[in-house]
């Protein structure tokens, strides 16, 4: 019996031919930083595809969650869950915000809302939960217990790009031309 490995970390790669002519493109415009055009192409691309007006592209996840901490100003105590990519803690950690654990729920593995409301103590200012693996949050759940303690709510999506809570009609996946 032979065994095909599955590769649970595996990189996805685009095609090499799309990615080398968006690299020659980056090339041309000498331009490799700062608001560069394919940078632009990129961002109104996603704004359109998401329905997301406010975007902004970023070096990676860990700074996006920080920037969103920083945007808020989240200080002191904040809700998140132990069922996640590192980064959702060590982002709260580099913003001098102190993570206070709540247990996931076993069905979808994202934060059990029902949790929450015993971990909030006088010092908490805000909740941060990840979708796990594309499943999104009780987002409604975790709204009114923010709204009744006066919480900021941030959501690390990483897992869940592209995902449509309660499912949209699908989009176009590739990115258009110039
Ligand atoms: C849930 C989650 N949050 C944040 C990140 C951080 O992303 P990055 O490694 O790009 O900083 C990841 C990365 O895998 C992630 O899975």
């Amino acid at each position: 019996m032979s065994h095909q490995p599955i590769y649970v970390t595996r990189t996805f790669l685009p095609p090499k031919e799309e990615y080398l002519r968006l690299l020659n493109e980056a090339y041309e415009s000498h331009v490799l930083t700062n608001n560069g055009p394919l940078h632009k192409r990129l961002e109104a691309a996603l704004r359109e595809r998401l329905e997301a007006p406010h975007l902004l592209l970023m070096a990676n996840g860990t700074l996006a969650i920080q920037l969103a901490l920083r945007a808020l100003q989240v200080k002191g105590e904040v809700i998140t869950t132990p069922y996640s990519y590192v980064a959702t803690t060590s982002a709260l950690l580099w913003e001098g915000c102190t993570p206070v654990f709540v247990d996931i729920r076993p069905d979808t593995l994202c934060i059990d809302p029902a949790l929450i409301e015993a971990a909030i103590t006088p010092r908490t200012t805000a909740i941060l939960a990840t979708h796990v693996y594309g499943i999104p949050c009780d987002v409604e759940a975790i709204d009114a217990i923010a709204k009744k303690h006066g919480l900021k709510v941030i959501y690390d999506a990483a897992h869940a790009f592209d995902v449509r809570y309660r499912a949209g009609p699908s989009l176009p996946t590739v990115m258009p031309a110039p």
